[in-house]
């Protein structure tokens, strides 16, 4: 019997198909329940009032399968619905659930908005007072449709007729503006009204020309400008059509906010507030007036590739205390990144400030940490009432809040956290009888939410928050089984295309910003390069995009081919700056590099890597000489290493664990030198009773290295450690989020001295898909997971796990529990895919689709 419908097909990875940017988007479904496979599909695609259907098409594709018609033009809408059959059945299934897609403006000729903003003049280098934007309009039939397609120099909130537009949050978020500005489509037929409206817009600094980066920051990184780019697009019950766009007959004022900075925080002035400020009734001649307007290249205008940034979830506090004197200490339980909604009503001219902090020090806030990001908000009371009020501009990291000025007596209900970052699906889960590991499972979680904030950072508090390219490199696989985050790395990636140099330079951050006398000029460095060849790779396996891998395959070429020129005929990569195993727990806090394992062994290492993937994702792509003329190159700087950092009898030079753990995990070794390899790896980690020995590049390695060589009781002797240093250390400390050090607040309860101590950082999280993977059980062995291996391996004392991911194909679950006999297994393979099963000291069994109970009593011994 063949099941009712596939489910509805998504486009891209996007959440929705409302402005999508692509002509001719992918589309994706899920099979239902019971169909085991697709034999053919059929879509069909209503456009303009007609229908085309493709026929039956004879292929199992059901992920990203191409566009089946002409592509989409400008603001074209269709409709698109899939039916499928299995190779069981005669007839096709039920049709799925029609979704919709409407292209966004696709040429840059569609563009006539341009920038607008404040015409006063400004200290370029103080202070500056936000703008809001603002324009009265009437439309003089009743409206069918309207789109709102907008973006800003700067951040934007925008309303019309005094009801907020979306949700998203740091509109328009941070790409490499001159390059590429995302702007965004809202449908808002329903915020207009025949006859008289009006659009305005909060405007703020954000990254493009508020202070970002070390040590001060740098200020107008983009331009000196704050403005809105909008278009309003009209379209009446009689088919015509109108255009309100930003130009020069737009009217600017400065709004009650007073400052406003990602890292500053935000001060509001209620008392210079007017709510009906963007209505009609709004209009106050001589408080507006014109705008200055600037320029836009509409061919930098992109359309989103991912979700946005929103609140998520809310949090009240957990405990309110009244400190002695007067103010009130608010602990939320939980290390977050967003901000303050206040409640409150008092005398006009009463002034609230909001602090914020991740950890306390001597019973108060310790914001050393956070440098010199001040993540302060004030808010002025009017008198003239309740308010709430929460800052629109900024960010911050914390788990715990000081409010000085309260009116009256502060209850619980009255203020609560909300909880910000990019709305990505979550797709993955874990879970398993260590209440520990329960727990730093859910920090590692808590990390990627408050690191993904429209891109992939390394923290969320500091004055930092950039695009780290090796914390992500390294946390990728987590990320990407944790969350769909497909389209948000997709488009930082594109990025750190634009912002590669023309040598192949991959920056350490992206978006660069300029002048920082670290990091100027950028030169290449092992680990963080590279995410130009692993993460593309990364996003591939788990997401199945072969696309993407081809879109981002000149960029990681070109970082190869960098390394070999570097490298040259010694195929060993020992110059330049590098940082080595970064944050090892035995470099001096103050220099975070110096740690055990030698800095040129890592390069090497991943110079070697990259080659290799390199090869792999050209014989992916079909360019067979280059599959092979890299997979030599990677051979051959596996000898280089073997030569230069392999001793007599599988020695390591510098004989520390991320050595090993990198020439294990790398496959850099002969099949001879593995094993004792491996038993020195163990050796060195049972010598330290199991401590952490590793950095950023041995930490995500390490797991792996010993479990696939005869060693997984030692990884779980390490991953269960709960000693400083080590995973579960921060976990008995409280610890609700994964810290960037080993030990950033040390056993006696004193932060770490050093100048980067930051408490939400994901990188020492990527050991979660060790967790996935190999404590849980689920791997794909194909692109997408339509191949999966079900191989949970128990250890450690652990006596069961589940594990669960939303595989592009649908649900593959695995849990696992061990009893008097063995273990029972329950397996779920999606709809569309294969899985080989392998329990403890049982035969591989391949299984198909569905849910499966397995008990190792009932299986075939290994051979
Ligand atoms: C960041 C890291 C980053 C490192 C590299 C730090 O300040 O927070 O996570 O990878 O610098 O130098």
């Amino acid at each position: 019997m063949l099941p009712p419908q596939p489910s509805p097909v998504r486009f891209e990875h996007l959440p929705d198909g409302l402005g999508i940017g692509v002509a001719s988007p992918r589309l994706t479904w899920t099979l239902p329940a019971g169909t085991g496979s697709q034999a053919a599909y059929e879509l069909e695609l209503g456009r303009g009032g007609r229908t085309h259907r493709t026929g039956r098409v004879d292929s199992a594709e059901q992920i990203l399968v191409p566009w089946p018609g002409a592509p989409l033009t400008s603001r074209e809408r269709a409709t698109v619905r899939v039916r499928v059959w299995s190779p069981d059945t005669a007839g096709p299934s039920r049709w799925s659930t029609p979704a919709d897609v409407e292209a966004g403006l696709l040429d840059p000729a569609d563009w006539q908005a341009v920038p607008v903003g404040a015409a006063w003049d400004e200290d370029p280098d103080g202070a500056r007072r936000p703008a809001r934007v603002r324009k009265d309009f009437r439309l003089g039939r009743p409206v069918a449709r309207a789109r709102l397609h907008v973006t800003a120099h700067g951040l934007y909130e925008i309303e019309i007729n005094g009801r907020r537009v979306g949700d998203e949050a740091l509109a328009p978020g941070w790409t490499v503006y001159p390059h590429r500005l995302r702007h965004r489509t809202h449908d808002v037929t329903g915020h207009l009204t025949e006859g008289a409206n009006t659009v305005g817009a909060w405007l703020g600094d954000g990254w493009y020309r508020g202070r970002y980066g070390f040590d001060g920051g740098t200020r107008n990184i983009y331009g000196t400008d704050q403005s809105l780019i909008a278009q309003l697009e009209v379209e009446y019950d009689d088919g015509t059509t109108d255009v309100v766009a930003t130009d020069a007959t737009w009217t600017a004022a400065p709004g009650p906010i007073l400052t406003s900075g990602l890292y500053e925080g935000e001060t509001f002035d209620s008392r210079l507030h007017d709510p009906a400020w963007a209505t009609p009734a709004g209009a106050r001649p001589g408080d507006w007036t014109p705008v200055r307007t600037g320029t836009r290249d509409p061919a930098t205008l992109v359309a989103p590739l991912g979700p946005p940034v929103r609140c998520t979830e809310e949090i009240a506090p957990a405990t309110v205390t009244r400190t002695g004197d007067g103010r009130y200490l608010l602990d939320f339980g939980q290390n977050l990144v967003g901000r303050l909604r206040v409640t409150v009503d008092g005398p006009a001219g009463t002034t609230l400030t909001l602090r914020h902090a991740e950890v306390l020090q001597d019973g108060g806030l310790a914001t050393r940490p956070l440098r010199e990001a001040v993540s302060t908000d004030t808010l002025i009371l009017s008198g003239e009432g309740p308010l709430t009020w929460e800052p629109r501009f900024t960010l911050h990291g914390f788990r715990y809040a000081e409010i000085t000025g309260w009116p009256g007596e502060l209850t619980d209900n009255q203020v609560v956290a909300r909880v910000h970052h990019t709305d990505m699906r979550r797709t993955g889960w874990f879970e398993c009888s260590d209440p520990l590991v329960n727990r730093l499972h859910e920090n590692v979680v808590w990390s990627m939410r408050g690191n993904f904030v429209d891109l992939p950072t390394d923290c969320p508090q500091r004055d930092e928050r950039l695009g780290w390219t090796g914390d992500i490199q390294v946390f990728a696989p987590t990320a990407s089984f944790l969350h769909d985050c497909a389209g948000l790395l997709d488009s930082w990636l594109t990025d750190v295309g634009v912002e590669q140099l023309p040598d192949g330079t991959i920056p350490w951050y992206v978006p660069v910003i300029p002048g920082e006398p670290m990091w100027t000029p950028i030169h290449p460095g092992a680990a963080w390069g590279d995410v130009a060849t692993l993460t593309p790779w990364t996003l591939f396996q788990r997401f199945g995009d072969r696309e993407l891998l081809r879109r981002h395959h000149p960029m990681a070429r070109a970082w190869v081919d960098l390394v070999e020129r570097l490298a040259g005929p010694t195929r060993l990569w020992d110059t330049g700056v590098q940082l080595g195993d970064w944050l090892d727990p035995a470099a001096p806090s103050d220099d975070p590099a110096a740690g055990r394992t030698d800095r040129y062994l890592v390069a090497t290492a991943y110079f070697a890597h990259s080659a290799r993937h390199l090869a792999l994702a050209a014989a992916e792509l079909g360019a067979d000489a280059d599959a092979e003329r890299y997979a030599s190159l990677a051979d051959e700087v596996a000898a280089a290493f073997r030569r230069r950092y392999v001793l007599p009898a599988a020695r390591l030079v510098g004989d520390s664990a991320t050595a090993y753990a990198i020439a294990l995990a790398f496959g850099l070794l002969t099949p001879e030198q593995r094993r004792p390899a491996a038993d020195r790896l163990a050796e060195i980690v049972l010598a330290d009773g199991a401590r952490i020995s590793t950095g950023f590049v041995g930490t995500p390695l390490i797991c792996d290295a010993l479990a696939d060589n005869g060693h997984l009781d030692v990884a779980y002797r390490l991953l269960l450690q709960t000693e400083c240093p080590s995973w579960l250390y921060p976990v008995t400390m409280g610890a609700t989020t994964i810290w960037e050090r080993w030990d950033s607040m040390r056993p006696d309860g004193t932060l770490n001295p050093g100048g980067m101590t930051s408490f939400n950082h994901y990188a020492l999280g990527a050991v979660a898909d060790w967790l996935h993977r190999v404590v849980g059980g689920i791997t794909a062995t194909a692109p997408g997971y339509r191949a999966i291996a079900f191989r949970p391996r128990p250890g450690g004392g652990i006596t069961w796990a589940r594990v669960r991911h939303e595989t592009p194909y649908g649900t593959a679950a695995l849990s696992w529990k061990l009893t008097a006999t063995g273990m029972t297994a329950d397996v779920t393979v999606p709809e569309g895919c294969t899985a080989t099963v392998e329990l403890p000291g049982r035969a591989p069994l391949t299984l198909g689709p569905g849910d499966h109970v397995l008990r190792t009593a009932d299986l075939e011994e290994a051979a």
